[in-house]
């Protein structure tokens, strides 16, 4: 079976099973402060676990894109180095909310691996959940009787919570857990060590490849296990080992899966992978290919997904990734030029049908990895050159670990392969030093780390959630739980009602703010202001930080009868920027065509910051052509038209814009403003009408990074604002200059004439110097074989000291010179000698310094021509006079 076939046959399998067959969520985690990218096949459906959600079926199987190069579950450091770890993998899962259990998911498992793909029963080991005391989850005997009755015994291993008891992150669901297990060796190997031996040790030929995970706890901040209110299926199977499993290989690198790509690298390096069988684990050749086929499609992906490399967070994750691959390339396949980005299109076009994000923004993301890729190879030969001056000015034969440490943190050097240049040159690091440094690092950002989670207190039901922020900006609600968080800015409250008027930040949309008030007046006299709204995955959050809420929140009077009242003038000018986002890209893609797609967009009360791919600045002229339709449609007054739960397809086909790298469920959320203009996919909050944002005004373009511009613009006050305030400048100019008409062309005839009139004093100075030269040319004294001058003149700066002194130098055959001057009330001279003098001993710079001594000042330069500056006016003579005297 090709790769293709496999993944068809998983969905095939749980679709005749009830499921429903969802799409993967984009690789980069949403409104989920715990996970910034999909790590399992499951972080999507996390709210469905906890309750905070209704799934759209209790039965669901999908493959998910999953990266795995972050927090609780990382394995970048060891891909390249063995054959079944990945950064980016497929996570094939099927999911029961609520549903069915333990024993239609492990028969489930069973019937797929061996029925539907054949895979040989003998060469299976399941491990099951031992308990853990600590914890208090008892021994999984209901997994164990399951397997019983289908692998037999000898077969189920037991598992200690490390293995068996699986956690998505430090808090969250997770439940005891039964792996699936095989044994890929050969016969011969198998017969000398039983498998059974080598399940959980790391061999690369016997992997866990499929996980049954059954959630039943939440895991919370202080480390208890709560239970869940029902109980779940969480599984998750590597799709890349599964291949290597049923294609019959022995490296996940040599399936179809990386075939592909690794055949195109070794085509465009000129060497070949595996050369000596490609389960070499110490071949630096087949290391860098591996690395490279891997983080490629993280790379990628990511992008793809809308996550740009850059200087933090997420964004630093997926820069560093795509280094690892470049230096791996640069150091061992000879590439000293891009070769990620051409890559790229390969990719694109293996996954198309499975994920055609890619293969849609081809152009774009091979635009993104070829400019990271030129600037890092430039950075890395700016770290070449400082290493080299690093080893050269050694005075051991063992570099220095802060060095190291700053190589790595300013020019983006990994330390391993200073190591690796260092060793080539008989060098060594020091590894402490550099450890050292980088936890001392380490140490400092996690001081600056954002929060310190707490736990929810729980106060009252929450039912089923409403939000009410699309019809109306007050309602009746009461608080269902809160908690307190330490932020870097100070302490938070963060409040979850059971049902709200407030918008929490989505889309590019800020979150609202406003206020907390009681429902009646003997529901107690107090305001609890509200500063933001954010998502936590389903969950709103009303963030305030009063101080008096420690103590209110105490009281249980408070919780049921409150009225949440949005701030509505703010939320109007949110409103307006955010219909004007809809516009603006309508207009942008009228104007520069229909590549355009959306990049990033933010939208708060002052103005609205949209970025989109595009590749080359957007001009003047474009930029008034897409104010002009915006405001045109502004001036129509188009309606508002939203409609909800439209199934996802009809609304493409209808025309309505998506957004990659955004999560859709199957009905989506559709905002019109003119079915022939503008039709998005959208969950904000818009204006009734378009009218209502008054005017649109772009203030300012620019790129972010290669590919992408960003546009920010003003509406409605904010527009006004602006507006007025450059008509106030330009009556302000008129009255300036007052009689003319036209105040630009005033302008520039005052840019030509300050041109004209400077080209003349500089005539004049020059003229002067002339003058100046000829008197002092007069003022040379014969003194045995040479001639003397030493004067006091008056230049207009430095420069003009220097070409005086050439100048007069210029016409003697031999001679020694000495001007000073005073240049913005600070003593300066100038010392030039003739090449005779120079060569019979003299130094202009020795004898500048001492002559400097007199105007309490210093100086040097070379032995023909020297400049000094001094501090004190009033000893200019004297070292003139003393000039004379040197000679
Ligand atoms: N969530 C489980 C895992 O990732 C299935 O292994």
């Amino acid at each position: 079976m090709t790769s293709h076939e496999i993944r068809q046959a998983f969905l095939d399998f749980f679709k005749s099973k009830g499921h429903l067959i969802v799409p993967s969520a984009p690789l980069v985690a949403k409104n989920d402060p715990t996970l910034m990218f999909n790590n399992s096949g499951m972080a999507q459906f996390k709210d469905f676990f906890l309750g905070n959600g209704t799934p759209p079926s209790t039965r669901i199987a999908d493959t998910q894109k999953c990266l795995r190069v972050s927090g609780k579950h990382n394995d970048l450091e060891d891909v390249g180095f063995d054959t079944y770890h990945h950064t980016m993998f497929e996570m094939l899962g099927n999911w029961s909310f609520g549903d069915y259990f333990k024993k239609e998911a492990l028969a489930w498992s069973w019937e797929l691996l061996t029925e539907v793909y054949q895979l040989p029963k003998e060469r299976i080991y399941v491990s099951v959940f031992k308990g853990d005391e600590k914890d208090g989850v008892p021994f999984d005997q209901e997994a164990w009787d399951i397997w019983k009755g289908m692998v037999g015994e000898d077969r189920i291993i037991l598992g200690n919570k490390k293995d068996n008891f699986w956690e998505m992150g430090d808090v969250g669901p997770c439940g005891p857990c039964s792996e699936i297990h095989i044994d890929l060796r050969d016969q011969a190997e198998i017969d000398s060590k039983p498998g059974k031996e080598l399940v959980n040790a790391d061999h690369p030929q016997v992997v866990e490849i499929w996980n049954n995970v059954f959630m039943q706890f939440e895991r919370k901040a202080d480390g208890s296990l709560i239970s869940l209110p029902s109980k779940h299926v969480d599984t998750g199977m590597g799709f890349e080992r599964l291949c290597m499993a049923i294609q019959g290989k022995k490296s996940n690198y040599d399936t179809d899966i990386f075939q592909n790509t690794i055949q195109v690298i070794e085509k465009m390096c000129g060497k070949k992978y595996g050369v000596n069988g490609t389960l070499n684990t110490t071949d630096y050749t087949d290391i860098a290919m591996r690395v490279i086929a891997d983080h490629l499609r993280a790379v990628s992906f990511a992008i793809a997904d809308g996550q740009l490399p850059s200087n933090a967070k997420a964004g630093y994750v997926i820069r560093r990734i795509l280094r690892r691959a470049i230096r791996y390339g640069y150091s061992y396949l000879g590439f000293s030029e891009p070769f990620m980005c051409q890559l790229v299109p390969v990719l694109a076009e293996q996954f198309k049908d499975v994920f055609p994000e890619l293969k849609a923004q081809e152009d774009f993301v091979t635009r993104v990895v070829q400019e990271e890729e030129k600037s890092f190879l430039r950075t890395l030969e700016l770290g070449l050159k400082r290493l080299d001056s690093l080893i050269k000015d050694a005075a051991t034969k063992v570099l220095d670990g802060e060095a190291v440490f700053e190589l790595s943190d300013t020019y983006g050097f990994p330390s391993d392969l200073t190591a690796l240049i260092a060793r080539e040159k008989g060098f060594s690091i020091d590894e402490a030093g550099f450890e050292k440094a980088l936890t001392e690092q380490k140490n400092r950002s996690r001081q600056d780390a954002a929060k310190e989670a707490t736990d929810w207190i729980e106060v009252s039901e929450g039912g089923d959630f409403e939000f009410l922020g699309y019809d109306t900006l007050e309602a009746t609600a009461q608080i269902v739980k809160y908690r307190k968080v330490k932020t870097k800015g100070g302490e938070e409250y963060h409040i979850v009602l059971d049902r709200t008027p407030f918008y929490a930040e989505m889309g590019g949309q800020v979150g609202d703010s406003g206020e907390l008030s009681p429902l009646t007046p003997d529901g107690g006299n107090f305001v609890i202001s509200i500063v933001d709204t954010k998502k936590e995955n389903d969950l709103f959050i009303h963030v305030s930080r009063d101080r008096n809420l420690d103590e209110l929140l105490t009281h249980s009077l408070i919780y049921h009868s409150l009225i949440a009242k949005v701030d509505a003038h703010r939320r109007q000018n949110i409103m307006r920027n955010h219909t004007a986002t809809h516009l603006m890209l309508a207009g942008l893609r009228k104007v520069l065509g229909n590549h355009i797609v959306q990049k990033g967009s933010y939208q708060n009360d002052e103005v609205t910051r949209f970025d989109f791919s595009h590749f080359t600045k957007v001009t003047d002229e474009e930029l008034a052509q897409v104010e002009d339709i915006v405001n045109a449609k502004i001036r129509a007054n188009i309606a508002q038209k939203t409609y909800v739960n439209v199934p996802i397809d009809e609304a493409i086909k209808k025309g309505a814009t998506a957004t990659f790298g955004e999560k859709y469920g199957d009905f989506v959320r559709v905002v019109e403003f003119d079915p022939q203009f503008s039709v998005e996919l959208c969950g904000g909050t818009h204006v009734p009408a378009t009218g209502e944002i008054a005017l649109f005004k772009f203030t300012s373009e620019g790129s972010v990074s290669a590919g992408v511009r960003r546009v920010e613009a003003v509406t409605g006050e904010k527009a006004m604002e602006i507006i007025s305030n450059q008509a106030a400048v330009i009556t302000k100019l008129e009255e300036l200059f007052k009689g003319q008409k036209d105040v630009v062309k005033a302008v520039e005839n005052l840019f030509s004439e300050k041109a004209a009139l400077q080209k003349r004093i500089e005539s004049l100075e020059n003229e002067k110097l002339q003058q100046t030269k000829q008197s002092l040319l007069d003022q040379v004294e014969t003194r045995g074989e040479t001639t003397v001058l030493v004067a006091r003149v008056e230049v207009p700066n430095a420069d003009a000291l220097k070409s005086l002194a050439y100048q007069l130098k210029e016409p003697l055959t031999s001679g020694y010179i000495v001007l000073g001057t005073v240049l913005n009330g600070k003593p300066q001279l100038a010392v030039i000698l003739t090449d005779d003098l120079v060569a019979k001993g003299l130094h202009a710079g020795n004898i500048v310094k001492d002559l400097a001594k007199e105007v309490k000042g210093g100086g040097g330069g070379q032995p023909f021509f020297a400049t000094a500056g001094g501090s004190d006016v009033s000893g200019l003579d004297a070292a003139l006079a003393k000039a004379k005297t040197i000679l």
